[in-house]
């Protein structure tokens, strides 16, 4: 049952986290004359963007802090791969991109003598994390969702589900013999509440659909992060990259049943606050001089070894020695959390363990937000911009997403007058469908993947793990296909398709890698 009718706008967003979002406002604020259509897949703000809570990483204060220094701390943390020229840009663009954001209502905390305070996170080597309490993420959601809502030229979908993007491989008439590159004309949607499939064509599309963390069964990651951009960039033959650095977070709460799982971030360690074994001892020391504020992948698998060698379920992280006012004003959403499930900071130690985070690869773009493809713009978890390298720097990820969206919007102010609009694009096509299908299977498959992913390409991977997870993804990739072919679209099974995508991708980069570096670790590389 797909509608006839054609969707159309100059700007499709994809997304509505920071990167969809203050993409659409820019563009909005600026192409007064034109229309803009931002699509997401549930409600407005539901996004890993809402649940970031350390901050967002820029050198604020020259005076302690520089450029530099935010430039090597990024490029340590990447291990050697990331992109020095994208570092320099982002880095040097942060304080205008975040001066924006404050202008656009984002509430940073101040400290009493009104500058605002800078918290900081592992892996760098000064305070230069702007934040909204434990809650920026939220903050930031609610002040661009308020913005985007005045913007006379936005329509804002919610529920409604990008599937596919539409490119020469359905838009045949509009190929020329001499085409160099596939162009993006728009993506087919699943209205969710209307169960209809809706052709959206567009001059510009905007893919900002965020990362994978939901291919792990343990991940900070909420239930939409699913990797439906990388998919569908990957189906589209967009360039894709780095995908076997993935981030595990050293300390997610371990609360056995709680899914996702919840973050305690890593401005607690900023602040002071110890690792501990289970048995009470410190053990950062033998792993990292930095010790508990070394880079995310070197923490992450230290916890991984002493939870290996002692086969205990979590280590600690002890708060108790921490100014207890400061940590409330700051952390309060934390403290309150902990203390909803009986642990009092001031006394007890926060059990917690490693969870998937975030993933550093992705779809490839330039410093523009360009992707492989003619039209198609990219930025935030969803791309590979270079910035990251291995692993990324803490704070880092909204910055990102920032950043590349007004490169993105700077580039179209320069060629979007000569972008056609698409003509010929053939609405959604649903014969051959039927509606029997068990939504179980999509339920089971949907646990399988994550089963596979956390064991055998989880934070220390090998060969025959590797095997193993590449043989197991097959089969679930030929019963999804058998599924997706025959039976009425769901969000639920588009969303393991692109799962079992993902997962595969991860998979075989990691595969193909043969050194160690930054957030790939294979035991038979050591
Ligand atoms: P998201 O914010 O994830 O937005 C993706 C959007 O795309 C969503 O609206 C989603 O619904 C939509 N979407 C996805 N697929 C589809 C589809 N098929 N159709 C329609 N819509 C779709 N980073 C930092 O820099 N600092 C932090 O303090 C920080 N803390 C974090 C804490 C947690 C718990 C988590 C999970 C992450 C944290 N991160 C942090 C990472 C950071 O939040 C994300 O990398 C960043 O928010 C990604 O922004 P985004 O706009 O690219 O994607
Ligand atoms: C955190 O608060 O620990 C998350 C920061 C990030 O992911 O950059």
């Amino acid at each position: 049952n797909a509608s006839k009718k054609i969707h159309k706008s100059d700007f499709l967003v994809i997304g509505s986290g920071i990167a969809g979002l203050s993409f659409a406002l820019k563009t909005a604020q600026n192409f007064k004359d034109a229309t803009i259509t931002i699509i997401t897949k549930n409600e407005k703000n539901e996004c890993n963007t809402k649940y970031a809570q350390g901050g967002i990483s820029t050198v604020w204060d020259k005076t302690v802090d520089s450029f530099e220094q935010h430039i090597e701390d990024t490029l340590l943390a990447g291990d050697g791969i990331c992109d020095e020229k994208i570092v320099k840009m982002v880095v040097e663009e942060a304080p205008e991109r975040l001066q924006e954001l404050i202008d656009w209502g984002t509430k940073f905390d101040k400290t009493t003598n009104g500058n605002y305070s800078l918290g900081r996170e592992g892996g760098h080597s000064q305070d230069r994390i702007l934040h909204h309490k434990d809650i920026t993420g939220a903050e930031i959601e609610r002040a661009l969702i308020e913005k985007v809502e005045k913007a006379e030229n936005i329509t804002f979908l919610t529920y409604h589900y990008a599937i596919d993007l539409i490119t020469e491989h359905q838009v045949k008439k509009q190929q020329t013999k001499r085409q160099e590159k596939i162009t993006c004309y728009g993506a087919y949607v699943l209205d969710e509440k209307k169960s209809i499939v809706k052709t959206f064509s567009a001059k510009v599309t905007m893919l900002a659909t965020g990362g994978n963390g939901q291919v792990y069964s343990t991940t900070t990651n909420p239930v939409i992060a699913t990797g439906d951009g990388i998919a569908m960039a990957y189906r589209a033959k967009a360039e894709i990259s780095d995908m076997e650095f993935i981030q595990f977070h050293p300390t997610a709460l371990f609360n056995p049943g709680e899914y996702p799982a919840f973050l305690i971030s890593e401005a607690v360690r900023g602040e002071g606050a110890i690792l501990r074994d289970y048995y009470g001892e410190r053990f950062m020391k033998k792993y990292d001089d930095r010790e508990e504020l070394a880079s995310r992948d070197i923490v992450a698998r230290a916890i991984d070894n002493e939870l290996k060698k002692s086969g205990t379920p979590h280590v600690y992280l002890d708060c108790t020695h921490l100014d207890y006012k400061a940590f409330k004003k700051h952390f309060p959403n934390i403290t309150e959390k902990c203390m909803s499930l009986g642990i009092d900071v001031r006394k007890d130690y926060i059990p917690v363990s490693p969870a998937q985070h975030y993933i550093c690869g992705g779809v490839n773009i330039n410093k523009k937000g360009k992707t492989s493809l003619k039209n198609l713009y990219a930025s935030g978890e969803v791309t590979r911009s270079g910035l990251h390298g291995a692993n990324r720097l803490a704070s880092n990820s909204l910055l990102e997403g920032l950043v590349f969206s007004n490169n993105a919007y700077e580039n179209l102010k320069k060629r979007f007058h000569k972008i056609k609009e698409p003509i010929n694009v053939p609405v959604w096509n649903d014969s051959g469908v039927v509606k029997n299908m068990e939504k179980i299977l999509i339920t089971h498959d949907r646990n399988e993947v994550k089963t596979i992913m956390s064991n055998y390409v989880g934070i220390v991977r090998s060969n025959e793990r590797l095997l193993r997870a590449e043989r197991r993804l097959r089969v679930l990739y030929e019963d999804n296909k058998r599924l997706y072919d025959h039976s009425e679209l769901s969000t639920d099974l588009c969303e393991l398709r692109n799962l079992i995508t993902t997962a595969y991708l991860i998979t075989q980069f990691s595969k193909n890698r043969k050194e160690n570096r930054g957030g790939f670790y294979s035991a038979d590389l050591v």
